[in-house]
């Protein structure tokens, strides 16, 4: 089967956000207590961080991870997780219906963050509280000092503020399932007032309005247009989140879903720009994709936890070679609008959906998904191309005209190097493209990464890695062309240089 692929540097999109890759940690199940936190495990440091996640953190370059919530966040005291660990109050966690001891919080998660060399976007709880919370927690976190909350940050031993750049308002908050959950007019006016009081505290933040919690929402896309009426002016990004599934065990329909994930992704900047234009307004809103992933094998098993118990596993999804292709077009699905997705989280980062798992007292192990992620987020920097593909298609149970062929280009000028990304999504098929490079003269292959698999549904566990990518795939220059080799159903990467 063959495919066509033009490109040129010329062929900007944009510039790519390094927070297109960021990630998320939510209080819930093992992701922090017996995920980054484990006190007494043999790799722990002295506050208690497992250094061998750290490692797998630092070696995906996460740029920004998303805290503390999620759903948790929505009847969360974030004065019950700092101070003397020893005073902290352990709560119903009304989410998750667990107990939260408050070992780790802001602070603990901030020496984290540096630890991995990451960036921390923080949500504030804007369903059981509101501006108060926000405008206190804000000022405890970046105010300098001289005031009741910075000071006690500094007697909690902060002498220095985390200049928190990133803040979401809010959580999921059209979600019936969300304590506190509000109408579109009753979030916009809150998330407005909230932004409002939050940017007096500090101007330099850029804040997040909660979009709908997917596009199957039956207020979606009208939860966007009637937030964003009361939020344009005091916001910078609107959020989308989205997890997908292959319920029906269905491949072919299930590799198409990335297709979904870009009809979210363009309703969405439309309906910005509608409100755009209602308010004859300058200012652009972009997109964070800040929740993503493939979720569905862990939700009967979820189904039987005992309530009120600490750190139970909670959405432990065991990820196949299949999930890790859909990965792999999701990221491809977001690089081609890098011009507005500017900030994303893969949901979420360790044990908790996640591509990093451990064993509580154990070892650490990279899931199918860690790769795609790790070789996008790592060689993904530097600006977008718009590659034009023809590509043989097909028809699946819910996606007509998908094509085989899913791709996206980055092109990097610091590194002189230029990659291409790309699933094949035909089952049986090797799919030869033909690349024109014409104004990469010169650019030769310098690595053809191919993660494939005879069996959809292998995974990785502690003990044995099925799913785990090789560097000999065959593409190779032909004159002033390239050749893409992509096996049958493989996600690739073609770095050139
Ligand atoms: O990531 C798991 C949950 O999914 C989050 O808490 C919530 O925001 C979403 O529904």
């Amino acid at each position: 089967t063959k495919a066509k692929m033009a490109l040129d540097k010329e062929f900007v999109i944009s510039e790519i956000d390094p927070r297109l890759y960021g990630s998320f940690i939510e209080h819930l199940g093992r992701a922090v207590y017996g995920g980054v936190y484990e006190p007494g495990h043999p790799t722990a440091d002295e506050h208690g961080f497992r250094q061998d996640v750290i490692d797998l953190v630092k070696e995906l370059q996460v740029p920004i991870v998303r805290y503390p919530g999620g759903n948790m966040v929505s009847a969360y005291n974030w004065e019950d997780g700092v101070g003397p660990k020893e005073n902290r109050p352990r709560r119903l966690e009304l989410a998750w219906r667990v107990i939260e001891t408050n070992q780790v919080g802001t602070n603990e998660f901030m020496d984290w963050a540096k630890k991995a060399n990451t960036e921390v976007m923080m949500a504030v709880n804007l369903g059981t509280r509101g501006i108060d919370a926000a405008r206190n927690l804000l000022e405890y976190c970046n105010h300098p000092g001289g005031t009741y909350w910075s000071d006690l940050r500094k007697e909690h031993g902060y002498k220095d503020p985390h200049n928190i750049k990133t803040w979401c308002l809010g959580n999921e908050m059209d979600g019936p399932w969300q304590v506190g959950q509000k109408t579109a007019h009753e979030y916009g006016r809150l998330a407005a007032e909230t932004a409002k009081a939050m940017r007096l505290v500090d101007p330099s933040i850029e804040l997040v309005s909660c979009g709908s919690s997917n596009s199957d929402m039956p207020t979606f896309p009208e939860w966007e247009a009637t937030t964003l009426d009361h939020t344009y002016d005091y916001v910078d990004f609107i959020s989308l989140h989205q997890y997908y599934g292959n319920r029906s065990n269905d491949t072919a329909n299930y590799l198409a879903k990335s297709m979904d994930m870009e009809n979210f992704i363009q309703t969405v900047i439309s309906t910005c720009d509608y409100i755009k234009a209602k308010k004859r307004s300058k200012k652009t809103i972009n997109l964070s994709f800040d929740e993503w992933n493939v979720w569905f094998h862990s939700n009967q098993q979820d189904k039987e936890i005992e309530p009120w118990s600490i750190a139970p596993p909670q959405l432990e999804d065991v990820y196949t070679f299949e999930d890790a292709l859909l990965v792999g077009s999701l990221l491809n699905a977001m690089l081609r609008h890098a011009d507005r997705v500017k900030m994303a989280a893969m949901a979420q980062l360790v044990n908790v959906i996640a591509p990093i798992m451990t064993e509580t007292g154990g070892g650490v192990w990279k899931q199918s998904i860690f790769y795609p992620y790790y070789y996008t987020s790592v060689y993904g920097r530097g600006v977008a191309l718009n590659p034009v593909v023809t590509s043989p298609k097909y028809d699946s149970k819910d996606f007509t005209d998908v094509p085989y062929l899913d791709s996206s280009v980055v092109y990097n000028e610091e590194k002189e190097e230029l990659v291409i990304f790309a699933t094949n999504r035909h089952l049986e098929n090797t799919l030869s493209v033909d690349i024109d490079i014409r104004s990469f003269e010169g650019f030769e292959v310098v690595e053809h990464v191919v993660l494939e698999n005879e069996d959809a549904k292998a995974i990785n566990t502690l003990q044995n890695e099925q799913v785990k990518p090789h560097n000999k795939g065959e593409s190779y220059n032909d004159g002033g062309k390239l050749v893409g080799i992509l096996p049958k159903f493989s996600w690739n990467m073609i770095r050139l240089k």
